[in-house]
């Protein structure tokens, strides 16, 4: 079968003129991006139409549709946000109940407000990642959850969970898929980090097999596809197709980028021809990073039979004073090594096969010679000194003795009003320490997002501001709070 990139090269090969759109005509004085134009082409005669594809592109979905068994695929060109909100669109009718776990991604819940869904939460299970220093992620959705989740509730349409998570935990999504179809739901599997699974047999299963309903990867996040790049995929038929393909429709550009749909092909077709060489390099680096980094004393690696996917390295320390955040600093400041995030307690590398021999090389040194120092008395130079001070806020311990999180149970917020009740009040900036049982007016997010702390109607406790505070002191990028004068949180206007 031909590669999209192929077909789009033959234009240029065959001397074909542009009379149509993009404006930069392909030509290599058009700016400081020229050289970037060659294959970027609007829907011509021969190329097909992403929304009603019949000719190439439907070829390369029947392709990415062939690699992981669904009955249809589609290529999304605005990322999984996109296939996300169709899905959602698509499954729970206006003003209806979906059962989502509460560390999904934003598009979740833009979807419900767009909706104006009611949501039912499912907490993940806390995975601890260093018991010393009371490091926990969120890790997986058990079925006995969603089980309790639908026997309270019987008005639950879809089911959303995100599997693998950010930082690598897999859900039992055939258990849960049982269960959302006993109870006539449609399971829809946020599977954006886990584009590799069930490509090889060495690999974690996919969700599509595993019997989810709609499943949306993110080609871009864990294979060799450009950024906004996903698919959606859909088996069975439980879900409305029509309805789908309208939806992608309405939130897809109109003019999709023919260099992204090439990219989503390209790394189909390599994955087709040399996938069990590329996901053999993943496992061969996770390999030799968890072997080469199994003494360090200071600086942990979690280990790799205890987070499923081999492509998530959380790296953290059970020393007081080293933070996720510091650790990202420094392998970034000092070793020119890009994590992809800082979260509470550990920073997260993502390594796929397209790393190389080098780049694992300079990412185990570096973390050894980091342990190096802190054994060697040299912490000092890194070490945050005011860490335990900071610790406690300037109004003292915890008031309400809830500490979100981080005993191991999760309280939710109380919901006040709508999502979307809330997003469409007027809101207005309130000081963080005098917002104690006001709604909040918009999301607080640790960036980038686990669990939101807080989502839009809501009520704000002196627990969750404690909680913020705790957060900011220790140097994380909380989204949502400005930072002036004083700390100001969006609150709905009374
Ligand atoms: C779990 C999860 N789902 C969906 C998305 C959205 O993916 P995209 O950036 O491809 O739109 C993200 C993005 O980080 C994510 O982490």
């Amino acid at each position: 079968m031909e590669s999209l990139k192929k077909k789009l090269e033959e234009l240029n090969e065959k001397n074909i003129y542009p009379f149509h759109m993009p404006g930069h005509k392909r030509s290599n004085e058009a700016g400081i991006m020229a050289g970037y134009f060659d294959i970027d082409i609007t829907e011509i005669d021969d190329y097909d139409n992403l929304h009603d594809a019949e000719g190439i592109i439907l070829d390369a979905e029947k392709r990415a549709n062939r690699l992981y068994g669904a009955d249809e695929t589609h290529f999304l060109v605005n990322g999984s946000s996109c296939g996300i909100l169709s899905a959602i669109s698509c499954a729970v009718s206006d003003g209806g109940t979906i059962l989502a776990g509460r560390n999904c991604h934003r598009s979740m819940f833009n979807a419900a407000y767009l909706k104006n869904l009611s949501i039912e939460f499912l907490i993940p299970e806390n995975r601890i990642i260093s018991k010393d220093r009371n490091i926990m992620v969120p890790g997986i959705i058990t079925p006995d959850f969603v089980r309790k989740a639908f026997e309270k509730n019987r008005d639950i349409e879809a089911v959303f969970v995100t599997s693998p998570t950010y930082e690598g935990f897999s859900s039992d999504v055939e258990e849960i898929a049982r269960i959302a179809h006993e109870n006539d739901a449609i399971l829809i599997v946020d599977a954006a980090h886990g584009a590799h699974f069930g490509l090889d047999k060495r690999l974690p299963r996919d969700a599509v097999s595993q019997g989810a309903d709609i499943v949306i990867h993110s080609v871009h996040k864990t294979l060799a596809a450009m950024t906004q790049t996903a698919l959606i995929h859909v088996k069975g038929n439980r879900v409305n197709i029509d309805r789908l393909r309208r939806y992608l429709r309405i939130y897809q550009s109109s003019s999709p980028s023919y260099v992204l749909m090439a990219s989503i092909d390209s790394a189909m077709e390599d994955i087709e021809k040399r996938g069990e060489e590329v996901f053999s390099k993943l496992l061969y680096y996770r390999e030799k990073v968890e072997k080469l980094l199994n003494d360090t004393e200071y600086i942990k690696v979690y280990g790799i039979g205890e987070n499923d996917d081999p492509g998530k390295l959380l790296i953290y320390s059970n020393e007081p004073g080293i933070t996720g955040q510091m650790i990202y600093d420094i392998l970034r400041r000092e070793y020119g090594l890009a994590l992809e995030m800082v979260g509470d307690g550990y920073a997260l590398a993502i390594i796929t096969g397209y790393d190389t021999e080098d780049g694992i090389a300079r990412l185990i040194d570096a973390v050894k010679k980091i342990d190096d120092e802190i054994r060697s008395g040299y912490i000092d130079k890194y070490l945050d000194k005011d860490f335990e001070k900071k610790k406690i806020p300037e109004n003292g311990e915890d008031p309400e003795g809830e500490d979100l999180g981080s005993d191991g149970k999760i309280t939710l917020p109380k919901k006040a009003i709508s999502l979307k009740t809330a997003w469409d009040k007027e809101s207005e900036k309130v000081v963080l320490d005098e917002a104690s049982g006001r709604v909040a007016g918009d999301f607080v997010n640790l960036y980038p997002p686990g669990i939101p702390l807080i989502i839009p109607g809501e009520e704000i406790s002196n627990s969750l501001i404690f909680e913020i505070k705790r957060y900011i002191n220790e140097g994380y990028n909380v989204q949502g709070i400005c930072e002036g004068k004083e700390y100001m949180i969006t609150c709905v206007k009374k």
